[in-house]
């Protein structure tokens, strides 16, 4: 059979009004069956046994007290009295006074939440012909029942648990303890169960904006959290594998090329002036920024580590390098803007950006700010020709270049964004491309933290 998903059972409606969070989710597992059983439970001890219970002992209360009635009317006389006092002490608890000359007061509705009155003075109109008053109020442990006689009020006295069974707030109290103490128990063991699991999470979270913790994650909490900390572990071991071998690989091809650049950088310093030799150094001085842009590539998630970086400073150090390198820079940055980044990456990034922006635009404007859905946020705008939106995922890719045949000879490897992509992910952010309102391309760089 197919286990149907626990959502298709709950309608929509009521999912809104459920706890998100698993700690409070199963705590509601737990507590509300609980919860729910003791209620019926003592709904049910109520209806039944409670009830039962005392109407039978108010019955046989009801018929002492016309049994005393009765006796009393058939052979009254103070002497007859004394000695019915006495038998009923006796034999029944019941204490008896005869308060001659007096009525009984009027009898008030029983009230709708004591049922113990209403079962008592059920029996009693059921005994007795005589009008009678019960007094459940003025005494803690006592009834007090009046009866109208021939010759005045009889007092009778009946310990309280003569008429009614006391063991039900016990009960209910006990109950109550019971359900406070389970409570309790599970939001002890649920928050351990919980806590594991919010530590995966965290760990996970690190790992993806790139902070190694202080001390590394050990897996703890039930088998299946164990399992998934496992999992996460070696998946994260395998993705460092992978980083580390590609920077090593890139590093060492690129730095192996270096030196016979150098070398032929060299020969042709020396070499007689000529068109070609010009043409031959141009082409030397571009393989020479490849080399740099690739090396680049390969440091990019590279050892660098998090640290409290004054972004303002950052980018205010950019926008002088893009304005020297003769661009049109303006930067609007909210002053004392800080964040836990890689300093480095982070530039190189932001520097990438404002060099593709200067390259195809005259205007260029970077922004960086603190939006109020948090986070960090760098954008880059230009007025130049932008990008299609179609394009977006291309100008990604490491080593594309889109700019038309007549720009083919702009030196570029078209690894700017894929880098600037590379760093943004290493802090667990993104780079977002769309239109800007300046007319060109802008690039945001959006960090979390
Ligand atoms: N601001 C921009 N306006 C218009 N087109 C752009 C802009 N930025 C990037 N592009 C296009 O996206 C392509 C990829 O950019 P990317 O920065 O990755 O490489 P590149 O600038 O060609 O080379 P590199 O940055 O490695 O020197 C560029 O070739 C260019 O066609
Ligand atoms: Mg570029």
């Amino acid at each position: 059979m197919k286990i149907r998903p626990l959502r298709m059972l709950v309608p929509r409606g009521l999912k809104r009004w459920l706890p998100q969070s698993l700690f409070a989710r199963t705590l509601l597992i737990i507590v509300l069956p609980v919860a729910i059983m003791q209620g019926v439970v003592t709904w049910i001890f109520f209806d039944q046994h409670w009830q039962t219970v005392t109407s039978g002992l108010s019955d046989g209360l009801a018929g002492d007290v016309a049994w005393i009635a009765q006796t009393h009317e058939a052979n009254p006389g103070p002497a007859n009295l004394a000695r019915l006092a006495e038998r009923a002490e006796k034999t029944l608890s019941l204490s008896v006074k005869l308060v001659p000359g007096k009525t009984v007061p009027e009898r008030r509705p029983s009230a709708l939440f004591a049922p113990e009155d209403r079962a008592l003075n059920a029996a009693l109109e059921r005994r007795l012909d005589a009008p009678f008053w019960v007094d459940n109020r003025s005494y803690n442990s006592w009834i007090g029942i009046r009866v109208l006689a021939s010759d005045g009020v009889l007092k009778i006295y009946a310990p309280r648990e003569r008429a009614f069974a006391t063991s039900a707030p016990i009960f209910i109290l006990w109950m109550a303890v019971a359900t406070l103490l389970l409570t309790a128990i599970a939001i002890l063991f649920i928050r351990n169960q919980v806590r594991a699991i919010e530590r995966l999470a965290a760990a996970a979270d690190a790992f993806g904006r790139g902070i190694e913790g202080p001390e590394p994650f050990k897996p703890y909490g039930a088998r299946e959290v164990r399992q998934a900390a496992q999992a996460f572990l070696s998946m994260k071991a395998r993705i460092q594998r992978h980083i580390e071998q590609r920077t090593v690989l890139l590093a060492s091809v690129s730095h192996d090329l270096r030196t016979p650049l150098t070398r032929l950088k060299l020969e042709m310093a020396l070499a007689e002036p000529s068109d070609r030799t010009e043409a031959i150094k141009r082409d030397l001085a571009e393989m020479e920024h490849m080399i740099d842009e690739y090396l680049e590539f390969a440091r990019g998630e590279g050892g660098e580590a998090v640290e409290f970086t004054d972004v303002a400073g950052l980018l205010t150090l950019i926008c002088d390098d893009a304005r020297r390198a003769g661009a049109t820079v303006e930067l609007a940055v909210d002053a004392g803007l800080t964040g836990e980044v890689r300093p480095n990456a982070l530039k190189r990034a932001v520097d990438n950006l404002v060099a593709n922006a200067a390259g195809h635009a005259d205007r260029v404007r970077v922004t960086g700010s603190r939006p109020s859905a948090g986070g960090l946020e760098i954008a880059v705008d230009d007025d130049g020709p932008g990008i299609p939106a179609d394009k977006h995922e291309e100008a990604f890719k490491p080593f594309s270049r889109l700019d038309d045949s007549r720009n083919q000879n702009r030196k570029g490897v078209g690894l700017g964004l894929a880098i600037a992509r590379d760093v943004a992910r290493g802090h667990g952010g993104e780079v977002f491309l769309s239109r800007s309102t300046l007319g060109g391309l802008k690039a945001v760089i959006r960090l979390p933290g």
